[in-house]
């Protein structure tokens, strides 16, 4: 039944008239409106009128837990009650402090020490600012360059732009941007015919040390996303690579920043995706799921070798950034109720057998020739549809489809990708993989309809 017929209506109208959306053409607002949602549960959203929709990409990557996950809601709760907020800069709290041990701890005690922040961008600011500061009070004030990977995303702000390789988000902001340089992306779409996705590695690693071998004294840092480079449209690639770059840095005297902002907290299968190639950066940026899809919090784990380069009288030489929500309690807390469920549930190891679960759903994908470099690691699949099947639109085409199949999904440009929250079960890896094809079978077969010669649009 229809429980507030209209409804929906209404809240776009109203969103349109008010809100400018983020990563959206709001010319095309008319064509696709904002869903509108009133409440969420588990991996599930529902709209003002009661229809559900599956939330097939954890909202941008947050939701490990789904929504309104009630342990992480108890937790935030009682810290509501206690101390919503203060500030870090000469107040100190509980939730603050235990999130920095416990997330060192799960470094093996080798990132000492914890600089909190609210959204991805600015943890990838600070990494950056860090690195180069670092060199500063070391006197290297010449190591000022930054090099990132091709394809790669750290986000928007003006400092993560200039090592972020998108052209749909960087390119308008070209002449703004501090120069970096980009080495070939390890992406294992790129093997030539007899190469493995370890030769690919390796033939990025030697482009990163052609670079570090003739700019190293100007280097103060690499930035990579660990094993899979998210919004360039889930590049996945060998952890050789990271192996190789940790190594080059370490020879060269460059630092390690990993951006583990979309890959951390389990979504590769190992709590930081490093761990998959037994190295550790010199900073980790965390943010997205590690308050579980409830508050904005960002951090920047460094190594205490670092930290102690910022001590002196001279209060310049210490690292004066400074966010007003830096540290916030609540979203601690949130993060220390993510902590407690990877503990208490096991998480690591129930998605492993949760993953194979829906990799075998998604089986037919396999062999389907609509389709190309299906690929998968930890919780994230992904796979391109080819250009003779994916036509004009395709992202939005998709996106459109699955809403009426009940779910939510947003293809990046030919690339379908699933980053399901850490709630599914057989029964709904079932459903999910037989969604996703029928809205594949919808949006790629008219594509294909298209470009026949007997079609008016050929
Ligand atoms: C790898 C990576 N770094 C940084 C960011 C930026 O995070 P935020 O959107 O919270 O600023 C993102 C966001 O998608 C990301 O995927």
């Amino acid at each position: 039944m229809n429980i507030a017929a209209g409804a929906n209506q209404a809240w776009q109208r109203r969103s349109v008239h008010s809100i400018w959306h983020p990563c959206t053409q709001m010319q095309r607002a008319a064509t696709v409106p904002p869903l509108p949602i009133a409440s969420g549960k588990g991996p599930w959203l529902f709209d003002h009128e009661g229809r559900r929709y599956f939330d097939a990409t954890s909202s941008w990557w947050v939701n490990l837990f789904g929504h309104a996950d009630a342990r992480i809601n108890a937790a935030l709760k009682d810290q509501l009650d206690r101390l919503p907020h203060v500030m870090l800069a000469g107040c100190t709290h509980a939730p603050a402090v235990e999130l920095a041990e416990r997330l060192s701890a799960l470094t093996g005690g080798v990132l000492g020490h914890c600089f909190f922040a609210s959204d991805g961008a600015s943890a990838v600011e600070i990494a950056l600012k860090m690195s180069f500061h670092h060199w500063r009070n070391l006197g290297q004030v010449d190591k000022r360059e930054f090099v990132c990977l091709r394809q790669g995303y750290h986000g928007e702000t003006l400092g993560a732009l200039a090592v972020t390789d998108v052209a749909v988000f960087r390119d308008a902001y070209d002449p703004l941007l501090m120069r970096a340089h980009q080495v070939m992306s390890p992406d294992a779409r790129q093997a030539a015919l007899g190469e493995t996705t370890i030769d690919v590695a390796a033939r990025a690693a030697t482009a990163l040390q052609q670079l570090f071998e003739s700019r190293h004294e100007h280097i103060a840092a690499l930035i990579v996303e660990p094993l899979v480079q998210g919004a360039a449209g889930m590049a996945m690639y060998d952890a050789a690579y990271l192996s190789a770059a940790r190594a080059l840095c370490d020879r060269y005297g460059v630092h390690l920043i990993a951006d583990e902002i979309a890959v951390g907290c389990g979504r590769t299968g190992s709590f930081f995706a490093c761990e998959q190639a037994a190295v550790w950066p010199d900073f980790v940026c965390l943010s997205k799921g590690i308050s579980g899809g409830t508050l904005p919090l960002s951090l920047v784990l460094t190594r205490d070798h670092i930290y102690e380069v910022f001590l002196d009288h001279d209060v310049a030489r210490g690292f004066l950034h400074s966010h007003s929500y830096s540290g916030n309690a609540l979203a601690c807390r949130a993060a220390l109720a993510v902590l407690d469920r990877f503990e208490q549930d096991g998480v690591l190891l129930n998605n492993r057998q949760r993953a194979a679960e829906l990799t075998a759903a998604l089986a037919p994908l396999q062999e389907d020739g609509r389709i190309e470099h299906f690929r998968h690691k930890g919780m994230i699949w992904a796979f391109d549809v080819c250009e003779g099947y994916a036509g004009e639109r395709f992202a939005e085409r998709f996106h459109l489809a699955g809403r009426e199949r009940e779910l939510l999904i947003r293809p990046i440009a030919r690339t379908v990708y699933l980053m399901p929250p850490y709630v599914l079960d057989d029964d709904l890896s079932v459903w999910l993989a037989q969604r996703l094809i029928d809205t594949l079978d919808a949006v790629a077969r008219n594509a294909y309809a298209d470009r026949t010669p007997e079609s008016p649009t050929a």
